[in-house]
């Protein structure tokens, strides 16, 4: 295969990117994720600030422009993000207790709907573990209760039961990490209980201070091994090694649970991090980098 997206399909898996609504009319931009990606998630316009940016009042503009240009084009959809801290509108950041529970709940019922069977996957709650303690990360959604996260699953599973829902998180590589144990034991638990959870997805952001891990294949196992898929969904490796790239490759196609791979942007230059961190597959000028070749290679 010649393209990542036809490489990882070989294995039966996908190769996606995050794309952005305001490049889309960069032909340069177009032309390279079209042709290499078989999946995408949008960057930041799934999110609760740009869907509800006010209080009931729902916005797919910028949503929309990603999903159709990517169903027009052959890909599949990730849906990113539905519960989360951070990128929350004014008004949501403002509410606590059982109104931004009910908000939390409305969300996910509003923008699930409009997407309903149309998504394959959706990030339901992101980033809800503390950083070091493995408990959960402080929060107006963790302060309206402990069950919060299983609240938004199960709503999303009632919203679209077509859906496979996921848990997204980062520095959940390392499976020594507590942080790694407290996911771990959280989808363990909703296993165990019956709480609607069908995928892990690792951001897998890998730079000096979370490097790729040498145990990040038996992470991946060991999620799987209690009943869901694992994603590498918002992969960027800083200084952009071509040896750790296809690491991360060989470890997702040794775990016949890990269904597909996401880097988090097309060129360098779209990268969140910042050209001069070199963490992505292609240069700022579209040309193909070793770690390219690399993971073309080892898909
Ligand atoms: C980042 C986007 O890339 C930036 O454009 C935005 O300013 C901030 O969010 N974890 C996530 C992603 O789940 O949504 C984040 O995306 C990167 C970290």
């Amino acid at each position: 295969a010649s393209t990542l997206g036809a490489a990882a399909a070989q294995t039966g898996r996908y190769f996606g990117t995050a794309i952005a609504a305001g490049k889309l009319g960069d032909s340069a931009y177009t032309t390279i994720a079209n042709r290499e990606f078989n999946m995408v998630t949008a960057e930041n316009e799934m999110k609760i600030d740009a869907t509800e940016p006010n209080q009931g009042q729902f916005n797919f503009t910028n949503a929309d422009r990603i999903y159709d240009w990517a169903t027009q084009n052959g890909k599949q959809v990730r849906g990113h993000t539905l519960a989360w801290h951070s990128q929350q509108p004014g008004w949501m950041q403002s509410l606590s207790g059982s109104a931004l529970r009910q908000a939390m709940i409305n969300h996910i019922n509003g923008v699930m709907a409009h997407y309903e069977g149309k998504i394959p996957y959706w990030d339901v709650v992101n980033e809800a573990y503390d950083d070091s303690s493995g408990g959960r990360r402080d929060s107006n959604l963790q302060r309206t209760g402990n069950d919060w996260i299983e609240v938004a699953f199960r709503t999303a599973r009632a919203a679209d039961p077509a859906a496979k829902l996921c848990y997204n998180d980062y520095n959940t590589d390392n499976w020594t990490w507590a942080k790694t144990q407290g996911v771990y034991n959280m989808v363990k638990d909703f296993k165990a209980r019956g709480v609607p959870i069908d995928c892990v997805g690792f951001q897998s952001h890998f730079n000096s201070n979370s490097p790729y891990p040498s145990n990040y294949r038996q992470t991946l196992q060991n999620f799987a091994a209690l009943g869901v898929d694992v994603a590498i969904t918002e992969l960027d490796i800083q200084g952009g090694s071509a040896t750790t790239y296809a690491n991360v490759v060989n470890d997702c196609l040794a775990v016949p649970r890990c269904i597909g791979i996401t880097v988090w942007g097309v060129r360098d230059s779209d990268s969140w991090l910042g050209a001069n961190t070199s963490p992505l597959l292609f240069d700022s000028n579209g040309n193909k980098k070793a770690a390219y070749t690399s993971v073309l290679n080892a898909l």
